[in-house]
């Protein structure tokens, strides 16, 4: 039988899960059955049961269900411990164990991809909620100088720095919490991890912090997301979308599953 997999969330009937790893499995010559499930909200945890019963051999979760998977886990990875959530399942040794592959996924795209670096660069995040915790430690990984997490209600933003204060000094990385109108000078990187383009807003910050950068919003669209139409008009440098997040957390997510690393980067060009 062919190893099945699937991605679970709700709403689902937008991803693009499926169409990323067939095409990771033909080009790789793996044989795998990749499927989308919107799963109750309050049948998440029998569905994850019932999918492994079956013999089924991984799962991606997406919204809203992350950190319901986070919890439901007997093993996780450091990455899903540190974000506290979970975008990647799978048994081992029958053991139901919980990975994070977004953090990966955009640092990935940023430097493998879109070619920005982010040693020795000045970031600002954007955002204090699950999708920037996913991304703080592989961030901070990279090596900048600076991280500047901005957010609408300033004690997420401060909790988080707490929380990645350690990564932050052992690395000698400044890391700062800031309200939106406190963020007035410049950045190299600028990622938008707030989910204000959901609803066509823009976090209220200085033009200036992305009249010279290079500016990310985690988020995709078939047009350009709020945020990065109004960074280009802003003076941007260069702007990107989330899209490439997406396939590179897919990537890791095969890799875990297969050992197999998909290229990525045609099937970036083929989405868009
Ligand atoms: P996610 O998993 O997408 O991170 P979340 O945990 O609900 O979802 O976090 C959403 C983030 O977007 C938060 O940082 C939120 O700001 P608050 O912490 O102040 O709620 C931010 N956000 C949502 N709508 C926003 C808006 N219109 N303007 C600015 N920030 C917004």
């Amino acid at each position: 039988m062919t190893d099945r997999y699937a991605v679970f969330g709700n709403p689902i009937e937008h991803s693009l899960s499926p169409v990323i790893h067939t095409a990771f499995a033909a080009q790789t010559g793996q044989a795998i059955d990749y499927q989308r499930h919107r799963i109750d909200v309050d049948k998440f945890s029998a569905a994850v049961e019932e999918f492994f019963n079956n013999g089924g051999c991984g799962l991606n979760i997406t919204v809203p269900f992350k950190l319901e998977a986070y919890r439901l886990v007997q093993e996780l990875s450091q990455s899903a411990q540190r974000a506290g959530a979970v975008n990647t399942l799978y048994k081992d040794g029958g053991r139901l164990t919980g990975d994070n592959t977004d953090g990966i996924g955009l640092c990935n795209d940023l430097q493998e991809n879109l070619k920005w670096s982010i040693k020795d660069s000045r970031v600002l995040v954007l955002g204090a909620g699950g999708a920037v915790r996913g991304i703080l430690l592989p961030l901070l990984e990279a090596g900048p100088v600076q991280v500047i997490i901005a957010n609408r209600t300033l004690d997420k933003a401060v909790k988080l720095v707490s929380q990645f204060g350690t990564d932050a000094l052992d690395r000698r990385i400044e890391l700062h919490a800031h309200s939106f109108e406190e963020i007035r000078q410049p950045f190299d990187i600028v990622i938008n991890g707030t989910s204000a383009s959901l609803d066509k807003q823009l976090p209220p910050i200085s033009p200036r912090a992305v009249s010279n950068s290079l500016c990310y919003d985690m988020m995709y669209a078939a047009a350009p997301t709020t945020f990065l139409s109004w960074a280009a008009r802003e003076g941007a440098k260069s702007v990107a979308d989330g899209l490439g997040m997406l396939v590179e957390q897919a990537a890791e997510s095969f890799y875990i599953w297969r050992g197999v690393r998909p290229q990525t980067q045609s099937i970036i060009a083929e989405l868009r």
